[in-house]
């Protein structure tokens, strides 16, 4: 990938898996990120080995707080100038603390990409920007056909899962904040002009997510899992809701060749929405991550039921055929080989 990138966010989880697989291109990058998510400082550090290896690009960290209108934009004035892509990254991640504390919610994810959009617009108009937005933005999707079997919910209509035509209807603080960005960058195309693309995410996993109970739920059952393979857990797992509850899930590797793809084609496809996940083939539900965990590591888990989380959706598995057909790209980790990769179970690929 020619020229540089600047990724908000970059020592977060998916900010790591681009930044590192630019620099191991011999990209330079350079990460705006106030440091603000557990486990990002050694992100940071795990980022700066990964610059110091032969024929890297160069790296460069600016701890800055995206919610600073002027900070941000005097990290633009200074790194700006010939920028190839931005990849705006940096977010307040977990819809639960958006419904105990919306404005903090909004100032980072909907006035933060408001910042960022306005130093791209004066600093660094020719860079393609690459927004990271969510699947929350569809709503609940209580009002299309479910039907439920022993194991998951179903969407009979959907069978290859939902495209970018699904009405927006943004529910809860987060989903509001981040559909909001989301609008506002594909306006400032509209508007201004600015190479932007959106992708609309699902569930993402892979390491150095640092997962917690509300944020990066495979990584956190993966964690659990192993934790009972060494000794009886103190508490029992928690699941809201079913359990019957479905996603595709998509590997961070394979999200990143994603940005890169978008960014080499952003002429064609400035202004656009793409839904990315990992579709149909790589869909679990809850109750089916934990039996094959089980089987996988020889364990058993026991889980408590608590009510259902706000705005839960039962089912979105993404249907990103545009991408393929609009950006070549195509997810390529299945999930049962990226959740080995994941367990570091022995004979897993690297
Ligand atoms: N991981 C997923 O499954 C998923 C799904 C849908 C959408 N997304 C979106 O993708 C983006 C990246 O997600 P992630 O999983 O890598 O999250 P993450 O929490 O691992 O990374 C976010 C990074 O942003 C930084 N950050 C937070 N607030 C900041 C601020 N005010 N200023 C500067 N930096 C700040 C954090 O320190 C962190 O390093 C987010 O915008 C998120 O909404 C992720």
């Amino acid at each position: 990938m020619r020229g540089r990138w600047l990724v908000t966010g970059g020592c977060g989880f998916l900010g790591s898996h681009l930044a590192a697989r630019l620099l191991a291109d011999g990209t330079d990058v350079v990460v705006l990120d106030d440091l603000s998510r557990g486990g990002s400082r050694e992100n940071l550090r795990w980022l700066e080995e990964r610059a110091a290896a032969p024929g890297a690009g160069r790296f460069t960290h600016g701890p800055v707080d995206v919610r600073g209108a002027a900070d941000v934009d005097a990290a633009f004035e200074r790194h700006g100038e010939g920028l190839a892509a931005v990849a705006h990254l940096a977010g307040q991640v977990a819809m639960t603390r958006s419904i105990e504390d919306p404005r903090a919610d909004f100032e980072v994810n909907a006035h933060g990409t408001l910042n960022v959009l306005e130093s791209v617009r004066r600093r660094a108009p020719g860079a393609a920007l690459l927004f990271s937005s969510t699947n929350k933005v569809y709503g609940d999707l209580g009002r299309l056909r479910h039907v439920e079997t022993a194991t998951r919910w179903t969407l009979p209509d959907f069978p290859e899962g939902l495209d970018e035509s699904q009405p927006l209807e943004f529910h809860s603080p987060y989903g509001c904040s981040k559909g909001a960005a989301d609008q506002y960058v594909l306006d400032y195309h509209r508007i201004y002009g600015l190479r932007t693309v959106v992708f609309r995410h699902g569930s993402m996993y892979g390491g150095r997510q640092h997962p917690t109970y509300d944020q990066g739920w495979v990584g956190w059952f993966c964690e659990r899992a192993l934790g009972a393979k060494r000794g009886p857990l103190a508490e029992p797992f928690t699941i809201s809701g079913d359990g019957k509850q479905v996603r595709d899930l998509l590997h961070a590797d394979d999200a990143v060749e994603c940005y890169v793809a978008a960014a080499e084609r952003a002429g064609e496809c400035a202004g656009e929405v793409f839904n990315l996940g990992g579709g149909m083939q790589n869909s679990l539900s809850l109750l089916e991550l934990f039996a094959w965990l089980e089987a996988e590591l020889g364990v058993k888990l026991a889980y408590r039921r608590i009510a259902p989380r706000a705005s839960d959706q039962r089912v979105f598995v993404a249907d990103s055929r545009k991408a393929r057909r609009r950006l070549g790209w195509a997810p390529r980790i299945a999930v049962r080989e990226g959740l080995r990769r994941l367990l570091g179970q022995p004979g897993a690929p690297a």
